[in-house]
């Protein structure tokens, strides 16, 4: 029997996105199709799902969800079946799904994402199971804890433990909740309102990104205060790496690439290389050309990197960065593409398609996270012959091989991991690269094995497809 699942989040690819969440959120219908799974995706009604929306019907209308009008509306959109909460109050503005045009948060996002976890629960109620995913979504799972009628059973997966949706106490009166709901083993979070919290709280599983996240996430330094909790339940946390959507990032077929190619015919990558080269204003040279594909933040160790970049460019190397963030980090990478015209270029924004291309021309990715609960953009690297440069934590640890001297000695190595996110850490990684890309065939090799490495969905959506069925036994509880 086919199980009906609702999966509820503030983003998903191709009709919203600011990070990996969209690419998973837009992806995991497809992973799970072939395990008997229909999932429904649920998103704000934001300007660019409302447009997308086709043959969309109006499925409940609210006079007053959280004290604001909505509807309900299922359609089609993006590939995906989606339902989404048209509530013009909250959903319909110019500018982010989480800020304005000035680039800060909207300060009734407390109201906007209760009101989708609110929705979202009515919904779920129709539906086998409910699939939160992040801060915006949790709470979902807590407005069915703490609903009348029986639950539906809840799945929280948490992308990013570091947001965790705090609101200040005053926020509790406006959510609709019991008042018992307000205590520590609810909602209740450091004396405020904690979304990520009241739905890991509520959840009868929850799951992360990749295994070693799990792991981490039960200590002080990565739990961001949730630490005891994720530990008191871990026999309900599970580790679940996240996939690629092989169709979208398959460089034998990639739209974005001014030549395609796979693993036989790499050489193709150099007609690539000079199309990155031409947008990044660099000049050639026999060095590697390393590439940044990222949020400028700390979290992703962009000040690190930043802080090497007269090094990288002294040992040889260039450097290609597309992103954008933090203003000081914004301004680090173009004053390091003052100093060294020809030898770094820096984008500032958000390019999808130049983002594929960096993957398809340079020769390494440089990934230097604090903590990173899964990552995709080494995954994308891997499966297009763009070596990853990384922190060892996280996803990161567990889908890049290092190519120490038995890795490389057996051809298992696909990249580079280095312990610790210091400059000289990185610096030594880099140089590790640098030295490598002076070896044609071990170069190859790396690339070679990177791309032979399956990270398609197939066993991720099998593992979510065992947990949701698990839950739904008739002994699960
Ligand atoms: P996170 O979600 O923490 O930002 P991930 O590695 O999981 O990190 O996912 C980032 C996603 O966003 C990837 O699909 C990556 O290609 C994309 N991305 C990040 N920055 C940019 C950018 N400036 N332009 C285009 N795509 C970007
Ligand atoms: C978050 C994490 C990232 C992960 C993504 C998708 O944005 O920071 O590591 O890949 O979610 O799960």
């Amino acid at each position: 029997m086919t199980v009906h699942v609702l999966s509820v989040a503030s983003e998903a690819y191709p009709l919203i996105k600011t990070g990996g969440l969209a690419d998973v959120v837009g992806a995991l219908p497809a992973a799970l199709a072939p395990h008997d799974v229909r999932l429904t995706t649920m998103l704000p009604g934001y300007p660019a799902v409302m447009t997308a929306l086709e043959k969309s019907q109006v499925l409940h209308r609210y006079k007053d969800l959280l004290g604001v009008e909505a509807r309900l509306v299922v359609g089609a959109a993006g590939g995906l079946e989606i339902i989404a909460l048209d509530a013009p109050a909250l959903f319909t503005r110019e500018g982010g799904p989480y800020s304005g045009p000035d680039g800060k948060d909207w300060p009734d996002n407390g109201l906007r994402f209760a009101a989708l976890g609110r929705a979202a629960a009515d919904v779920a109620r129709a539906t086998d199971l409910l699939h939160a995913h992040d801060w915006q979504a949790a709470m979902a799972a807590a407005y069915l804890r703490f609903g009348k009628e029986a639950a539906t059973p809840s799945v929280v997966t948490i992308h990013n433990i570091a947001f965790p949706g705090y609101f200040p106490a005053q926020i509790f009166p406006a959510l609709g909740l019991p008042p018992e709901a307000f205590t520590i083993e609810g909602v209740e979070y450091f004396g405020g309102v904690g979304f990520l919290k009241a739905g890991l709280q509520a959840a009868d599983a929850i799951t992360t990104v990749s295994p070693t996240y799990a792991e981490e996430i039960r200590e002080p330094e990565f739990g961001m205060g949730l630490e005891g909790l994720i530990t008191a339940r871990r026999e309900r946390v599970f580790g679940i790496v996240n996939g690629i959507d092989t169709a979208i990032w398959n460089p034998a077929s990639d739209q974005n690439l001014a030549a395609v190619y796979d693993a036989r015919t790499l050489r193709a990558r150099s007609e690539n290389r000079r199309a990155v080269e031409a947008a990044f204003g660099l000049t050639e040279s026999d060095g590697p050309l390393f590439c940044v594909v990222s949020r400028l933040t700390e979290q992703k160790g962009m000040d690190i990197l930043a802080a090497v970049t007269d090094a990288l460019v002294a040992m040889g190397g260039r450097l290609a960065v597309l992103g954008s963030g933090d203003a000081k980090l914004e301004a680090a990478f173009t004053a390091a593409a003052a100093r060294h015209p020809g030898r770094i270029g820096v984008h500032i924004g958000y390019d999808e398609a130049l983002s594929h291309l960096l993957q398809g021309g340079a020769d390494a990715i440089v990934i230097p996270s604090r903590f990173e609960p899964c990552g995709l953009t080494q995954l994308y690297g891997l499966r297009y012959g763009c070596v990853p440069v990384a922190a060892r934590t996280g996803g990161l640890a567990d889908t890049i091989v290092d190519a120490n001297e038995a890795a490389l000695a057996s051809g298992v190595a696909t990249g580079f991991l280095f312990d610790g996110v210091t400059e000289d850490g990185l610096s030594h990684a880099l140089q590790r690269a640098i030295t490598a890309f002076g070896h044609r065939e071990r170069w190859r090799s790396l690339q070679k094995q990177g791309m032979k490495a399956d990270f398609s969905w197939g066993r991720s959506g099998q593992r979510y497809a065992e947990l949701y069925k698990r839950l739904l036994a008739p002994s699960a509880e």
